[in-house]
């Protein structure tokens, strides 16, 4: 690869031009190009390398070093089970989802453990953080606190105060001295990140980065640090509602589908041990048309939501489809079945679906789920007696097996449902006090339900 020079290079076809431009001469496309900077001569860009001769993989030691706790075991378990020293975490997330709140918490916990923690904000003053501490009930002894933009100050301090835990917050407002363009810049966001990424091998600490998902997503975000860092994190959740959902896009050393549930708090964030019982906080005392209640995966995590759904005739023009936490498509696709299959015309009806909570559902187990909810709402008959529902649905009408069957029945019988409609699969367990039904088409479990 040629050396690059200094100035800027279309993300899209890699014209260079020198000054920066809207739109790019090469290729027409506006707004793609990306500051480069050349490194000065000798600079050496060493990131995980020790400096050691190729080994045989029989004598490589594993992993060196005891995780360190969070202090959260919500937290602990999606990274695998606490932090590997040397490792670098990045949380992401929107402005003011909780981010901070989370780390300082970390932060306080590591401390409190006996653990030297530096806590870096170049967003707030260490007036401002105390008093978010002491909020969060988190001050201890061991934990430093510095408002600072400066990278290079920053590694100064790291080494005098030799910390077991580094929080950086934010990446888009460090900067290094070495690279000229302003904070938050892709090329500033790079070094920045590849400085800390070596400063965390090195000196074998932890190290917590926030970044700030920007309004155009991929410039200067999470996204362009993604590939550099050991482990990405990102922290959901709808503003106005207090769930937030930890998950993990991408772990050096553990698994990724493996989510954390918290609750925002005055206090701070509170672990949700068990999450179903939060979403399903007031079902059943209700018994109302388009409310059906399915066990679907999180990970490895069985996890009991609420869809609701409201089918209604459209009033004028086009009918309206909106959805809140499943996917827009799939929700067309089941209501074409259900169209096709059962002969409900809902054609000219409004649908709107909504998962309770916030949580956003993934995974085609839910189909039966929303199916159901729309067919409930639409022929206005309840969903009756604490009856839980799981499958996915083909276009023939046909419901298809789903994974982990066991643990999504486990979970509903745990919750003190009576019943639960499953595909027609194999492994399908007896619990004791809920009855399983295995249905093979919507028909038959539309016939189950509803009459
Ligand atoms: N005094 C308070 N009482 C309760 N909640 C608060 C208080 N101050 C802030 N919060 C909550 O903390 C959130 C801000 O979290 P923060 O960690 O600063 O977000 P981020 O770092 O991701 O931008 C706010 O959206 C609010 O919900
Ligand atoms: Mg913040």
């Amino acid at each position: 690869m040629p050396a690059r020079k200094t100035g800027y290079y279309c993300s899209a076809c890699g014209h260079f031009t020198p000054r920066w431009l809207g739109r790019c001469a090469g290729c027409g496309a506006w707004n793609t190009y990306v500051e480069e900077a050349a490194l000065p001569a000798g600079h050496a860009r060493r990131v995980t390398g020790t400096g050691d001769p190729p080994l045989p993989v029989t004598e490589v030691s594993p992993v060196d070093g005891q995780r360190l706790s969070t202090g959260m075991a919500e937290l602990d378990r999606v990274l695998g089970g606490g932090v590997v020293p040397g490792s670098l975490v990045l949380l992401g997330g929107d402005p003011g989802i909780g981010k901070s709140t989370l780390l300082l918490q970390v932060a306080g916990a590591v401390g409190s453990a006996g653990n030297r923690v530096l806590y870096v904000s170049g967003e707030e003053s260490t007036r401002q953080i105390k008093l978010r501490a002491d909020r969060l009930g988190t001050c201890c002894r061991e934990l430093y606190l510095y408002a600072e933009t400066s990278l290079e100050a920053v590694e100064e301090q790291v080494a005098s105060i030799n910390p077991e835990l580094l929080v950086v917050d934010s990446i888009q407002t460090m900067f290094g001295a070495e690279i000229a363009s302003a904070p938050g810049s892709v090329g500033q966001v790079r070094e920045c990140t590849t400085r800390l990424m070596r400063l965390a091998k090195e000196r074998s600490i932890c190290v917590f980065v926030v970044g700030h998902v920007t309004k155009e997503g991929m410039i200067a975000g999470p996204r362009v640090m993604e590939h550099m860092v050991d482990v990405v994190l990102y922290f959901e959740g709808e503003r106005h509602q207090s769930l937030r959902v930890l998950r993990s896009v991408k772990n050096r050393f553990g698994s990724t589908n493996e989510i954390g549930v918290f609750e925002m708090s005055g206090s701070g964030l509170r672990e949700v041990a068990n999450p179903s019982s939060f979403f399903l906080a007031d079902h059943g005392r209700r018994d109302v048309a388009g409310s059906v209640v399915v066990p679907v995966l999180e990970g490895t995590r069985p996890l009991l939501v609420e869809i609701q759904a409201l089918v209604c005739p459209t009033s004028f023009g086009v009918p309206r489809r909106m959805t809140a936490g499943v996917d827009y498509n799939r929700t067309a696709l089941i209501m074409a079945v259900l169209e096709k299959r059962l002969g409900l015309m809902l054609g000219n009806c409004d649908a709107y679906v909504n998962v309770v909570g916030g949580v956003r559902i993934v995974e085609p187990a839910a189909d039966l789920g929303i199916a159901l909810a729309l067919a409930s709402s639409f022929r206005d008959r309840v969903v009756e007696g604490r009856t839980a529902v799981v499958g996915e649905l083909g276009l023939t009408g046909e419901i298809r097996p789903v994974t982990a069957v066991e643990k999504r029945i486990r979970e509903a019988a745990q919750l003190g449902f009576a019943r639960c409609v499953v595909p027609r699969q194999k492994d399908v367990p007896a619990e004791a006090g809920l009855e399983t039904v295995q249905v093979a088409t919507l028909a038959e479990a539309f016939s189950l339900l509803f009459s």
